[in-house]
């Protein structure tokens, strides 16, 4: 069997990885923390073909651009059996590239699907540190529920563990769509910048370095409040450092801000809601799911329905055997 199919699913962090210390082996600057999450998903079949004179690589059913396919094509050489070429579907329940962490999803699956094609068996922190080389964020997509990205100082020790894999308290996240195109610039590339050019750069370790701790605290307390006001404050300090680097720049839009305007208004109202962004314009808020209907009441007018996805703990990697599942 030289075929198998994977599911992952997308995570957003709660404590932020934005920079690199060895962008070869894929290391990042910082530990990091987040949580997985059931609505995005991607799907994807690995099968390889001793026949074929090269990879054949699909996305959402049409052939990949030529920049994705070759990173894919670099991720598979660290896996393939000897000069064996392989087809790769790829089918993706995420909006691409708009902040909502495609590529974490993406390179966890393809890392489990195309060990598995193999029949090898990785365990799990093997299968995170394989993902790790095809993106930062796809390191945490391993594993469900709250996890943990040990930073480490080689490929050994740079892997993600699970803090909690069954979240069973009311943490949930609403994602609010406002722009679904391509985003302007890359997280590889933003973060490159910024590690070279931000002066807050060193400020930021150490940030992360007290976040990561005070989340834990907050996750053992299973205190939601201090969980969106850590991961808020997180989000601002990372988009502060893209403000700072030289050029400055920014993932937010006008709708951006009005959105993180709203969020706030409601808090102080008396809802407790967070916000946290990535490399993108969308709005992801963190609340306790006993306030979903009242924060989906109070957005719906200024978003629309269409726009607001409600998403919960969601699982890690899972193999799927079903043949009706095969890309
Ligand atoms: C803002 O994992 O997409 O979402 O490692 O270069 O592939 P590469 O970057 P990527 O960066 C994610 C950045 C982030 C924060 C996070 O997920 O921790």
């Amino acid at each position: 069997m030289m075929k198998a199919t994977a599911r992952a699913h997308t995570n957003i962090a709660l404590v932020k990885y934005w920079g690199k210390k060895d962008p070869t082996l894929m290391l990042p600057q910082t530990d990091s923390l987040s949580l997985t999450l059931d609505r995005f998903y991607t799907t994807t079949s690995v099968e390889f073909d001793p026949t074929s004179a090269a990879d054949q690589i699909q996305i959402d059913q049409a052939p990949a651009a030529p920049n994705v396919a070759q990173r894919v094509s670099q991720f598979l050489d660290l896996v393939r059996p000897q000069g064996c070429f392989a087809r790769v579907a790829s089918v993706n329940n995420v909006p691409m590239a708009a902040g909502l962490a495609s590529s974490a999803s993406a390179f966890a699956a393809l890392a489990a699907a195309a060990s598995w094609a193999q029949g090898l068996h990785p365990s799990r922190t093997e299968l995170s540190r394989l993902a790790r080389r095809g993106s930062g964020s796809a390191t945490r997509s391993i594993f469900g529920g709250l996890v943990e990205w040990h930073a480490g100082h080689d490929d050994q020790s740079s892997f993600a563990e699970p803090i909690q894999e069954h979240v069973d308290f009311g943490l949930e996240m609403l994602a609010i769509l406002l722009d679904t195109r391509q985003k302007k610039i890359g997280s590889r590339r933003g973060m490159q910048h910024v590690v070279a050019t931000s002066p807050y750069y060193p400020t930021w370790r150490e940030v992360v370095a007290h976040d990561m701790a005070a989340m834990k605290l907050a996750i053992a307390a299973q205190d939601i409040d201090q969980i969106g006001h850590l991961a808020q404050t997180n989000a601002l300090r990372m988009h502060a450092l893209n403000l700072a680097a030289d050029p400055g720049f920014t993932y937010f839009n006008a709708a951006t801000l009005k959105a993180m305007e709203t969020i706030d208004h409601l808090r102080e109202t008396g809802v407790s809601c967070y916000y946290t962004m990535d490399a993108g314009p969308n709005v992801k808020v963190i609340y306790d799911r006993r306030d979903r209907e009242t924060i989906l009441t109070a957005l719906t007018p200024q978003f629309g329905a269409d726009h607001l996805v409600v998403a919960k703990p969601g699982p890690g990697v899972e193999k799927l055997t079903d043949e009706r599942d095969s890309l």
